[in-house]
């Protein structure tokens, strides 16, 4: 029998959490301002930050034929590549939760969202550090790359 195992931190204590990640999270918070989410008022914002310390944040944006919109992760990602060419990407921070909640449930990054990030964690070369958590920010979880999160990955060895 083979096993999958990884590592993460979770810090449980606003005190606990380093002074960086804590930046970038509020930039995430700051970025779910304008999430346009009136379908499933669910708010998510992502911060990436780049290898030179640059930050690019992106929110959800739904759409009235549902499938249509993005997740917040992937609105970051897109842009950051989209303006960054092929700079680094160092980490993302993603918040969400409901309107008005301050539910702390971390918003873990979905399926598709844990793919796109891969291929660019892959792209480059190195790892893309996950940092994720509710509105209510504690508790933080830290996974220290996308690839941890996607075991069995679909990537561009598969289409050699
Ligand atoms: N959402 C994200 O922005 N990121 C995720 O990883 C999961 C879900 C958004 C999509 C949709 O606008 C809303 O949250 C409810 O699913």
């Amino acid at each position: 029998m083979e096993q999958y195992t990884f590592s993460y931190t979770v810090y449980t204590s606003m005190e606990e959490i380093p002074s960086d990640i804590l930046a970038l999270v509020n930039q995430a918070c700051e970025a779910r301002k304008a999430a346009y989410a009136p379908y499933s008022d669910f708010l998510v914002g992502a911060a990436i930050e780049m290898e030179d310390g640059e930050v690019h944040t992106g929110s959800n944006q739904e759409n009235a034929a549902y499938p249509s919109g993005l997740c917040a992760e992937r609105v970051a990602v897109y842009h950051a590549s989209s303006v960054c060419g092929d700079k680094k990407m160092k980490r993302i921070a993603i918040v969400g939760g409901s309107r008005g909640s301050e539910n702390s449930y971390p918003a873990a990054p979905c399926g598709a969202c844990r793919q796109s990030l891969l291929e660019y964690e892959e792209k480059q070369g190195s790892p893309i550090e996950v940092i994720f958590c509710g509105v209510g920010i504690v508790p933080v979880y830290v996974v220290d790359s996308v690839k941890d999160l996607l075991p069995f990955s679909f990537g561009r060895e598969n289409l050699g």
